[in-house]
């Protein structure tokens, strides 16, 4: 009677105990299931990637340069810019996820009546435009890059040139096709 007593004292601890088990495994999949959620709505937050602006953002016809070495030039009229991932106090596009991306990028030659820029990946030359038809001619290019994680794409102009816009002719534009 005594040794019954004494097993079912150890199944019942064993019950609880095993309980005890289950509700702690629960919790730590719950807890690891939120982890999961919060981090794949970040993902997602950082994957909504797109933007578009214009050189100047005023309507009068405006020449950009000429300088005197190779110039990043910042497109201020933001039109477009899901996740902020293009600064235009910068020019600069920062990748913000691993991925394929998409830019494009058009300019009008201004009074230099020759226009050279080129599209660069942390200053590396990716593509360029060129036009030498006078002012007013336009040129556009456009490409798909795998970039890393904080990778930079801006547009360069070359020395001693100008590019011209009146908030619509000369733009620049990206955005994330997928991430890798
Ligand atoms: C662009 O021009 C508009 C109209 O003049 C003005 O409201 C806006 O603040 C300007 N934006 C920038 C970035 O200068
Ligand atoms: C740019 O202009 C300067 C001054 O006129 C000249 O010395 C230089 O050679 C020019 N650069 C190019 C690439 O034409």
């Amino acid at each position: 009677m005594r040794s019954y007593l004494f097993l079912g004292t150890l199944l019942v601890c064993g019950l609880v105990g095993a309980q005890e088990t289950i509700e702690s495994q629960l919790q730590q999949v719950l807890a690891r299931l939120d982890k999961l959620e919060r981090e794949n709505e970040e993902r997602v937050g950082r994957t909504q990637v797109a933007f578009s602006a214009a050189l100047v953002n005023s309507t009068t016809w405006t020449d950009v340069g000429p300088f005197n070495s190779y110039k990043t030039l910042e497109f201020k009229r933001v039109i477009t810019n899901i996740g902020n991932a293009y600064n235009p106090d910068t020019g600069i596009f920062t990748a913000p996820v691993k991925g394929l991306y998409y830019f494009r990028f058009t300019g009008v030659v201004g009074s230099s009546g020759l226009l050279n820029a080129g599209l660069k990946r942390n200053g590396v030359n990716i593509i360029a435009i060129h036009h030498k038809a006078g002012t007013q001619a336009s040129a556009t290019n456009g490409v798909t890059l795998e970039l890393e994680q904080g990778d930079r794409i801006y547009v360069q102009i070359w020395e001693n040139l100008t590019i011209a816009d009146q908030s619509r002719l000369s733009t620049f534009s990206g955005f994330l096709v997928f991430p890798l």
